[in-house]
């Protein structure tokens, strides 16, 4: 496999159909990027290589990982960004849900940590960020498994980054605050408005803005095992 220097640096988005991913494969692009990105069937933006892929199916995302080092030569950056919530009270939270959500936002997490350290091995070199959520330490009520699911993300990079960091590849975590996606949508107008009164910003982030710091904190260097919250303060004082 070819040395990054020798191509054009290439950037994988797990979860590229909307929001912060949609924004995050546009930016990689901007910035010159060869750019892959997974979708269910809805695409990805313009310019960018389209996977199909549901991260339930590990099989399907590891094929696609690796197909993606294979078609450009190489893997320096993968971003894992698929993720969902339920909302729903743990005396009511089904089964299915609790899976669904411990699938998509961890289990997928660690198929693609571990095809992408695959790949980033042979190479000696890349960059691993995970989207986890500032709500991972402050809770959200009637969401527990997707707290969870996060909070969990956090001892996938604790461990990775001892195995990853030899081989000179990095893992890092970012922790956005509420931003204004699709996933937002499910909160009420009062809770809306506590968000906002919690921000020392007193907004809601636009996803291009996360996408601005993931692409940042994918080119710092010395930086491995760390949450960095993105969140316009939120969650960060008393
Ligand atoms: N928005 C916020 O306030 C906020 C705050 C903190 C953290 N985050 C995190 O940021 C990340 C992106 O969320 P978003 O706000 O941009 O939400 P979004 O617009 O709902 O996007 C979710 C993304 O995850 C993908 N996804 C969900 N289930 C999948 C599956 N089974 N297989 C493959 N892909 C799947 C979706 O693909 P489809 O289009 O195919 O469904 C979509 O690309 C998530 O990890 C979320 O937890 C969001």
């Amino acid at each position: 496999m070819s040395k990054p220097t020798e191509r054009q640096q290439v950037a994988m988005i797990i979860g590229a159909s909307r929001g912060i991913g949609w924004e995050t494969a546009k930016k990689f692009r901007a910035e010159g990027f060869q750019v892959a990105g997974t979708h269910r069937g809805s695409g990805v933006p313009d310019g960018v290589r389209g996977y199909e892929v549901d991260v339930r199916d590990r099989a399907m995302l590891r094929t696609a990982i690796a197909d993606v080092a294979a078609a450009f030569g190489g893997l320096d950056v993968l971003v894992y960004n698929a993720g969902l919530a339920k909302q729903d009270l743990l005396i009511r939270l089904t089964d299915e849900d609790l899976q669904e959500v411990m699938e998509v936002n961890l289990i997928g997490a660690f198929t693609a940590v571990g095809a992408a350290l695959l790949q980033m091995g042979k190479q000696r070199s890349g960059e691993i960020l995970l989207v986890s959520s500032e709500s991972s330490k402050t809770g959200i009520p009637g969401a527990a498994s997707y707290t969870a699911s996060k909070a969990g993300l956090e001892g996938l990079v604790k461990s990775a980054m001892w195995e990853a960091g030899p081989r000179g590849i990095k893992i890092n975590l970012i922790a956005p605050g509420p931003t204004e996606t699709d996933m937002l949508a499910q909160v009420s107008e009062d809770n809306r408005a506590r968000l906002i009164e919690g921000s020392p910003l007193r907004r809601i982030a636009a996803p291009e803005e996360i996408a601005e710091a993931i692409f940042k904190l994918s080119s710092v260097p010395y930086m491995t095992g760390a949450t960095i919250a993105v969140t316009g303060g939120e969650g960060l004082g008393f």
